[in-house]
């Protein structure tokens, strides 16, 4: 099957959720008619049809679990008979996390506090800005307010659970603002170092922001995603669980006065 690769993730995976059920009711109607009246055989089948249709699709491996288990949990939970708002309440719930996930491709996960400190370590011995694009919860933001109480940090979030929670979490910050608006919207210019930590598909449009509003001298430093064809001109191996990676740039260049290291 020839990828498509105008379609969005929602799409595909509605057409491999489709397109199992057609197969999975197509091949037990010619093998196994009597498997019909078992909705769980034929949620199970339809799983292992959609997952496979998903790897044809070249949707990245995370969806084909989720397919796997998406119908078959379905017709177990309809078994324990839930009031019909529990559905709707863990509905809003995801979707007030994680908001517009299909089209960003960014969702939530939260940076360790060792990258704090490894990022707070990159910091200019003299007050600067930092922003962090896509802040959720602000931890990571109030963990570098912390540990620089001369700086100022401004997060950005659009998903509203995350940003309430970040600025609840930044609420005694005094150095650390949370603004709920679209990180592509936000002026980089003032900025002295710039955090992201997203995935790797905004990372090239990342790159052509930054270098076009950010200042000479400048850090950009992305956790985990590297710019595509970009040598960084610092790599931080951070010593927690995960094994972070952080990547650092300077967009344009060193600055023409002395100040950032
Ligand atoms: C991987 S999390 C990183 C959270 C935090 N920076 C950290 O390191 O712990 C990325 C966050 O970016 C947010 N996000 C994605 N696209 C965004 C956009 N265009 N504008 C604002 N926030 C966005 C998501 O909602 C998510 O909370």
């Amino acid at each position: 099957m020839t990828p498509d690769p105008s379609l969005s993730p929602l799409r595909t995976a509605l057409l491999a959720q489709f397109l199992g059920a057609l197969t999975a009711i197509g091949l037990l109607a010619l093998a196994y008619p009597r498997l019909l009246a078992q909705p769980l055989a034929v949620a199970v089948l339809q799983g292992l049809c959609a997952a496979y249709t998903s790897h044809k699709l070249d949707a990245p491996p995370w969806w084909h679990a989720i397919h796997l288990g998406f119908m078959p949990l379905a017709v177990l939970a309809s078994r324990l008979e839930l009031p019909p708002g529990w559905y709707l309440g863990a509905f809003l719930l995801l979707l007030v996390v994680y908001w517009r996930v299909a089209q960003s491709r960014v969702p939530l996960y939260l940076s360790s506090e060792a990258a704090a400190t490894a990022v707070a370590a990159l910091l200019p011995d003299q007050p600067c800005r930092i922003m962090d694009l896509g802040c959720g919860n602000g931890m990571f933001l109030r963990r570098m307010a912390r540990l620089r109480p001369d700086c100022s940090f401004v997060g950005v979030e659009y998903a509203p659970l995350p940003w309430l929670w970040a600025r609840l979490a930044c609420a005694g910050s005094a150095n650390c603002r949370i603004v709920r608006a679209d990180y592509w919207r936000q002026p980089l210019a003032e900025y002295d170092l710039v955090y992201a930590f997203l995935s790797p598909v905004p990372m090239a449009r990342l790159r052509a922001k930054a270098c076009g509003e950010m200042k000479a001298g400048a850090r950009l430093v992305s956790n985990t995603f590297a710019i595509p064809d970009q040598e960084p001109d610092a790599v931080v191996d951070v010593p927690d669980g995960r094994r972070t990676r952080l990547y650092c740039y300077r967009p344009n260049g060193p600055a023409t006065l002395a100040g950032n290291r």
